[in-house]
C-alpha cells in the first residue's frame, strides 16, 4: 500500500489513545507531520474560504457514490492538471498608491505570495492569480475610456513601503478592459515555478489605470466623477496554486463511501462504524471542513473455514487450517482493511492560507482476513 507506514501507525495510535483517553501530543504531531504540517495551525487572520475551493470540496463530497467515476487522486479534474493539493495564498503585499488619480494611474499595489510552505518535493503544476472587485463596473463616463491593467515582476523586494518606481521591473502582462469584471484571472504558472528558486520571489506590482481622451484631473476639476471611481471597488488578490505531493499520491482507485452498522452483531471480520470528529481531537479551529468523517475500522474473527466473503488470501486460508489443528502454536489470520477510500480536507495551514488537500486511504470500505 502506498501510505507511509508511519501514517498508519500514527492513525492507529491516535485512535487508540482516543479510546484510552491518554496523552495525544506525540501522536498528534506524528499525524500532523503525515498531513504535511509542521505544527498544529492556529489561524490568526484567516481569509474567507474562496468559493472555488468550496465548490471543488462540495463536488467531491456530494456526488452519489454510484455516479462517481473512479477518481485519480493525482489529478485536479476541475483544472485538468496533475495535483493533490490546492492552496489559495492571500496577498501579503501593500498599496503603493490608491485613490485620487496620479495622472492616469488609479491603483498601484505590491503583491506578495509566500510560497515557501510548499515542500521541496512538491511539483507545482498550476498557479492562477485572481484580482477581485466587489462588483462589475461599466465605463464610468462612457467616453471611450478603457481600464488598463498591468502586472510587473519586481526585481527588488519593496515590501517596506518603498516605491518600486525607481526599481527595475519587468512587464509580465498588459490587458485593456472596457469593463471591470468581478474577478479577473491570470495564468502565472511560469512565474510561480520560477519563484520557488531561492531568492527569486520578489513579488509583483499591479497597476490599474484609465486611458481617456480627457485628462482625469481636468475631468475632476469640472466636477465630473473621477475616472478611477469604479476601481475603488477593488477588493483583493489571491493566488491559487495546485501542486502534487508525490509521497501522498497514488493512482486511481474506485471511491465508495461505506456506511456500516455499529460494531455489534456478527463476530466475523467486517467493517465497523467509526465516526472521527475533528473537534474531539481539538482540530476544529483549523480544519474548515468536514467537521468529521466516517472512518470505520475492521474487527472480528477469521475462523476456519474461511469463506469467500472474508476476502482472504491463500496464505490466510492455510493459516486458519494450521490454526484449527494447532490453536496454541499458530494464531488466526488478522482482520484488516483490504480496501480504503480517500477523502478531501479543507483547512488553514500554518500561514493562514486555505488548502484543499486530497488524502488517500482514510476510510475503510472493506475488510479481509490476512
Ligand atoms: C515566508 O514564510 C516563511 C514561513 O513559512 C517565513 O519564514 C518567511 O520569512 C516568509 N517570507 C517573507 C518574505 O515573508
Ligand atoms: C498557463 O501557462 C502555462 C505556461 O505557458 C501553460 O503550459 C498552461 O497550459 C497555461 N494554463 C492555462 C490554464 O492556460
Ligand atoms: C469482501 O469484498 C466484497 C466485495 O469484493 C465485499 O462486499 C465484502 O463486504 C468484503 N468483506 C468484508 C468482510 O469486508
Amino acid at each position: 500500500m502506498w501510505l507511509l507506514p508511519s501514517f498508519r501507525a500514527a492513525l492507529a495510535w491516535a485512535l487508540l489513545s482516543l479510546v484510552l483517553g491518554t496523552e495525544l501530543s506525540l501522536q498528534e504531531s506524528l499525524l500532523l507531520k503525515s498531513l504535511g504540517l509542521s505544527a498544529k495551525p492556529s489561524p490568526k487572520a484567516p481569509i474567507p474560504v474562496p468559493s472555488v475551493l468550496w465548490k471543488i470540496f462540495q463536488q467531491r463530497r456530494t456526488l452519489p457514490a454510484a455516479d462517481r467515476a473512479p477518481r485519480d487522486g493525482c489529478r485536479v479534474e476541475e483544472f485538468n492538471v496533475p495535483g493533490n493539493i490546492i492552496r489559495v495564498f492571500a496577498d501579503r503585499g501593500h498599496f503603493l498608491h490608491q485613490g485620487q488619480p496620479q495622472g492616469l494611474l488609479c491603483l498601484q499595489k505590491l503583491l506578495y505570495f509566500n510560497l515557501s510552505v510548499l515542500a521541496e518535493d512538491e511539483l507545482l503544476t498550476m498557479a492562477r492569480l485572481e484580482v477581485r472587485f466587489s462588483h462589475s463596473s461599466y465605463q464610468p463616463s462612457g467616453q471611450g475610456q478603457l481600464f488598463e491593467l498591468r502586472l510587473y515582476r519586481s526585481s527588488q523586494l519593496a515590501l517596506q513601503g518603498t516605491s518600486p518606481q525607481g526599481h527595475s521591473r519587468k512587464l509580465l502582462l498588459e490587458q485593456s478592459f472596457a469593463q471591470l469584471h468581478k474577478s479577473l484571472l491570470f495564468n502565472l504558472s511560469t512565474v510561480a515555478k520560477d519563484w520557488r528558486s531561492f531568492g527569486r520571489n520578489l513579488g509583483l506590482v499591479l497597476e490599474i489605470s484609465v486611458s481617456s481622451s480627457e485628462d482625469p484631473v481636468a475631468l475632476a476639476s469640472r466636477g465630473l466623477q473621477s475616472p478611477c471611481g469604479s476601481i475603488s471597488s477593488f477588493l483583493d488578490t489571491s493566488l491559487l496554486v495546485v501542486s502534487l505531493s508525490p509521497q501522498q499520491c497514488k493512482a486511481s482507485r474506485s471511491k465508495r463511501s461505506a456506511q456500516y452498522p455499529p460494531g455489534t452483531g456478527s463476530a466475523l471480520c467486517k467493517p465497523r462504524r467509526l465516526y472521527i470528529s475533528f473537534s474531539d481531537v481539538g482540530w476544529e479551529n483549523w480544519i474548515i471542513a468536514p467537521q468529521g468523517y466516517l472512518a470505520n475500522y475492521c474487527l472480528g474473527q477469521c475462523p476456519f473455514p474461511l469463506t469467500a466473503e472474508l476476502n482472504s488470501t491463500n496464505h490466510a486460508i492455510l493459516q486458519t487450517m494450521v490454526h484449527s489443528l494447532d490453536p496454541e502454536g499458530t494464531p488466526q489470520p488478522c482482520c484488516v482493511p483490504v480496501r480504503l477510500s480517500p477523502i478531501s480536507i479543507l483547512y488553514y495551514d500554518n500561514s493562514d492560507n486555505v488548502v484543499l488537500r486530497h488524502y488517500e486511504d482514510m476510510v475503510v470500505d472493506e475488510c479481509g482476513c490476512r
